[in-house]
C-alpha cells in the first residue's frame, strides 16, 4: 500500500482519486498542479498542493506520484510532469483495473489502465501508458513509453508501438505493423501498413494528412 499524491484537479484526476479509492490498496492523500492553476487548496477533500514546492510537503521517500493526464500534445505534457516528479525522486505507481485481464505482462510505472483491456500474453508495456476503457491489445506485442490508447481500440497481434503514439476511439491496427514514434491514428481509422514518425492517420482506408501529429493533436 503506497501513499500516493496525484498530479491535476480536473476529471482524469478525479477519475484516478476514484479508481484508486474504491479499486487499489493505495492511499490517495494529495492533490497536486503548477502554481498558476491552483484555485483552491482542497480537492475532493483532500489538500491542493503547489507541484513547485510539493516535495517539501509530501517526501518523496514517504508517498509515491501518479500522473494520470491526458494524451494532449501527443502525450508531451504528461511526459513533462512525469519526469519532473521523477526528478524530484518520487516513486510511481501504476494503476491496472481489476477488471481488466492480463496474464502478468511487463508494464512500467505511472500507467493508467482502466476496465475492459484485454492485454494478451507476451506483450509489453513501458512507463507513463494510457490504456481508458475497453482496448485490445493484442499477443506478442510492445508499447513503448508514453502513449495513450483511447476506447476500444483494437491493436493486433505481434505490432510495435512508438512512444508518444496517440489512437482514437475505435481504431484499429492490423497484426505485425512498426507504428513510428508520435503516430496519430484518428477515430475509427485503420491502420494496414507501418507509419511513419508523427504522421496523422484518418479514414479507412487511411489517408495521411499533411500536417504533422504535434501540430495537430
Ligand atoms: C484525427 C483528428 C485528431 C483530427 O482532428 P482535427 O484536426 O480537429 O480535424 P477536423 O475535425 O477539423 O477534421 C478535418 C477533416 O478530416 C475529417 N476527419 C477527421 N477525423 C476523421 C476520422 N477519424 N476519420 C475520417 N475522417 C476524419 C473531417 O471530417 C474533416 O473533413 P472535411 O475537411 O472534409 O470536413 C480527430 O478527428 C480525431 O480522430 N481525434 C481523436 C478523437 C478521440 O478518439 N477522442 C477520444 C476521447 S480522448
Amino acid at each position: 500500500m503506497a501513499k500516493v499524491v496525484i498530479f491535476g484537479i480536473l476529471d482524469t484526476a478525479e477519475l484516478a482519486h476514484f479508481y484508486l479509492t474504491h479499486d487499489s490498496e493505495h492511499e490517495v492523500v494529495a492533490f497536486t498542479v503548477n502554481r498558476e492553476y491552483m484555485n483552491s487548496t482542497e480537492f475532493r477533500g483532500l489538500p491542493v498542493v503547489a507541484f513547485e514546492d510539493v516535495e517539501t510537503v509530501f517526501t518523496p521517500g514517504e508517498y509515491h506520484f501518479f500522473a494520470p493526464m491526458t494524451g494532449r500534445g501527443m502525450n508531451k505534457n504528461r511526459e513533462r510532469v512525469y519526469l519532473e516528479a521523477k526528478a524530484k525522486g518520487y516513486p510511481f505507481i501504476s494503476y491496472i483495473s481489476s477488471k481488466a485481464t492480463h496474464f502478468g505482462n511487463e508494464i512500467g510505472e505511472n500507467c493508467f489502465i482502466l476496465e475492459d483491456n484485454t492485454i494478451q500474453p507476451f506483450t509489453t508495456i513501458g512507463n507513463n501508458v494510457v490504456l481508458w476503457s475497453g482496448n485490445h491489445i493484442g499477443h506478442h506485442g510492445r508499447i513503448d513509453d508514453h502513449v495513450f490508447f483511447t476506447s476500444h481500440v483494437v491493436m493486433s497481434g505481434h505490432c510495435h508501438i512508438g512512444s508518444y503514439s496517440f489512437f482514437g476511439v475505435n481504431s484499429t491496427i492490423r497484426d505485425y505493423l512498426n507504428v513510428a514514434e508520435g503516430t496519430l491514428l484518428g477515430m475509427a481509422s485503420a491502420l494496414y501498413k507501418d507509419s511513419e514518425p508523427w504522421g496523422v492517420y484518418i479514414g479507412n482506408p487511411p489517408k495521411k494528412l499533411p500536417k504533422p501529429s504535434y501540430e495537430t493533436y
